[in-house]
C-alpha cells in the first residue's frame, strides 16, 4: 500500500474521488472491503450522494438545534458531579457520557444493541486495518455487529423517530435501496461513539500536559471552539482510511499505480509542517480550521457538527469549573485506526 503522509497530497487524494475510489472499500484489508460494501463510506459519485443525504438529515446543524440545550445541560451537570469528585477517569467517567446516553439513544437501537455499540465499533476499526493478529481476531465481533444490524435493528425493535427508524422510513419511500440498510446502520453504529471519546480524552490530556493553553480557556471561552481544533488536528481519532487507485495518478513526482491501494493519515497529514509552522506544539490560538481529523471533500465526517457540540459543551462546562487537570495512569488504545486513551486518571483542582 502507498501511504500519503504530505497534508497536501492527503487532501488531494480525498477531493479526488474519481481517481481516489472509496467504491472499492476504504480499509487495509480485502475482506473488510467487501463487509460494508454499498454502505455511505464505501461509495461514491450519485450512489454516495443518495445514501449521503438520508444518514445526514439528523446531523444537519439546524437539526442539532432541538439538541444542544439538552447536551449542554447534561455536560453541565455531569461536570459539577465529577469535580465534586476531584478524582475520576477521563474515558469511562467522562468521556463517554455524552455518546452514550445521548448518541446511542438517537440512534435508537433495540438496548441490548445499545450496550454492545462500544466494543462493536472499537472492535470495527480494527477490522479495518491491515490483516495483522489484532484484525484477525475481531473478525468474530464484527460478525456479531452486523449480524444484529441485519436482524434486530428492524422495524418494530427500534425507538419510534430514531435515526435508524429513519432510515427504514427512507427505504419505504424508495429513497435508499432496502437492501443496503443494514450496512447503513453501521454508518451510525461504528464511527459516532469511539471517535467522541476519543477526542474528548485526548483533549483532558493535552490539557493536562499544557497548563498554560488550559489557563486561556476560563479566560476567554471564546477559544474553546478553536481549542477543539487544534485537540483533534494534533489527536486525530482516525489516523487513516484507505483509497483504491482508479488510473494511475503522479503523487509528487511517484506513480500510484492503477489498482493500487493509497492510505491516506489524517494524523500525519495534521502535523505537516509545510502546512502548520512548529506543528508538535500544542497552541489553541492557532488557527487549525483546515484539520483533516474530519476527513474533506465528498466523505467529510457527517457527524462534525454533533461531535463539535459535545466536545465544545463539555470544555465549556470545564473551563466554569476546573483550574488544573492532573493526570495519572494513562493506557493508550491499541487499535488499528483509532488513536486515544481507554483509562486516563484524572484530578482537577
Ligand atoms: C471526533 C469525532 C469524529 C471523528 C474524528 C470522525 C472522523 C471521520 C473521518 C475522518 C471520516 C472520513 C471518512 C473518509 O474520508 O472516507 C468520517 C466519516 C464519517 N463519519 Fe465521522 N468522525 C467523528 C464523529 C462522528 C459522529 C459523531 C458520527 C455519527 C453520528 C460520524 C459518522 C460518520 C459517517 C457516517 C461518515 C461517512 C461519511 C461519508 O462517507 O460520506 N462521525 N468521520
Amino acid at each position: 500500500m502507498f501511504a500519503l503522509t504530505r497534508y497536501a497530497s492527503v487532501r488531494r487524494a480525498l477531493r479526488d474521488w474519481e481517481t481516489f475510489s472509496s467504491a472499492h472499500g476504504v480499509m487495509m484489508n480485502e475482506d473488510m472491503n467487501q463487509v460494508l460494501r454499498g454502505n455511505t463510506l464505501c461509495s461514491d459519485g450519485d450512489a454516495h450522494d443518495v445514501l449521503r443525504r438520508v444518514l445526514n438529515r439528523p446531523l444537519r446543524p439546524v437539526a442539532l438545534k432541538q439538541l444542544t440545550d439538552g447536551i449542554t445541560r447534561q455536560a453541565e451537570e455531569l461536570a459539577e458531579r465529577l469535580v465534586a469528585r476531584r478524582s475520576f477517569d477521563a474515558t469511562t467517567d467522562l468521556a463517554c457520557h455524552l455518546p452514550v446516553t445521548v448518541v446511542s439513544e438517537l440512534v435508537g437501537l433495540p438496548d441490548e444493541g445499545r450496550e454492545k455499540m462500544l466494543v462493536w465499533a472499537t472492535e470495527m476499526f480494527n477490522c479495518f486495518g491491515p490483516k495483522n493478529d489484532r484484525n484477525v481476531s475481531a473478525f468474530p465481533v464484527l460478525e456479531q455487529m452486523v449480524d444484529y444490524a441485519t436482524t434486530q435493528a428492524v422495524r418494530g425493535k427500534l425507538k419510534p423517530g430514531s435515526w435508524a427508524e429513519a432510515l427504514h422510513d427512507a427505504a419505504d419511500r424508495g429513497d435508499v435501496p432496502s437492501e443496503v440498510l443494514p450496512v447503513m446502520m453501521i454508518d451510525y453504529m461504528g464511527p459516532s461513539l469511539d471517535t467522541t471519546i476519543f477526542a474528548i480524552t485526548s483533549g483532558v490530556w493535552l490539557f493536562a500536559q499544557h497548563p498554560d493553553q488550559w489557563d486561556l480557556l476560563p479566560e476567554d471561552p471564546s477559544l474553546i471552539p478553536g481549542a477543539m481544533n487544534e485537540v483533534l488536528r494534533l489527536e486525530a481519532p482516525v489516523q487513516g482510511f484507505s483509497r483504491f487507485a482508479v488510473t494511475d495518478y503522479d503523487m509528487d513526482g511517484v506513480t500510484i499505480p492503477a489498482g493500487a491501494r493509497t492510505i491516506c493519515f489524517y494524523g500525519a497529514a495534521n502535523r505537516d509542517e509545510r502546512e502548520y509552522p512548529d506543528p508538535d506544539r500544542f497552541d489553541v490560538r492557532r488557527d487549525a480550521r483546515s484539520q483533516l481529523a474530519f476527513g474533506t471533500g465528498p466523505h467529510r465526517c457527517v457527524g462534525t457538527s454533533l461531535a463539535r457540540l459535545e466536545m465544545t459543551a463539555l470544555f465549556t462546562a470545564l473551563a466554569r469549573r476546573v483550574r488544573r487537570f492532573e493526570v495519572g495512569t494513562a493506557d493508550r488504545a491499541l487499535n488499528n485506526i483509532l488513536r486515544g486513551f481507554t483509562r486516563l486518571e484524572t484530578t482537577v483542582a
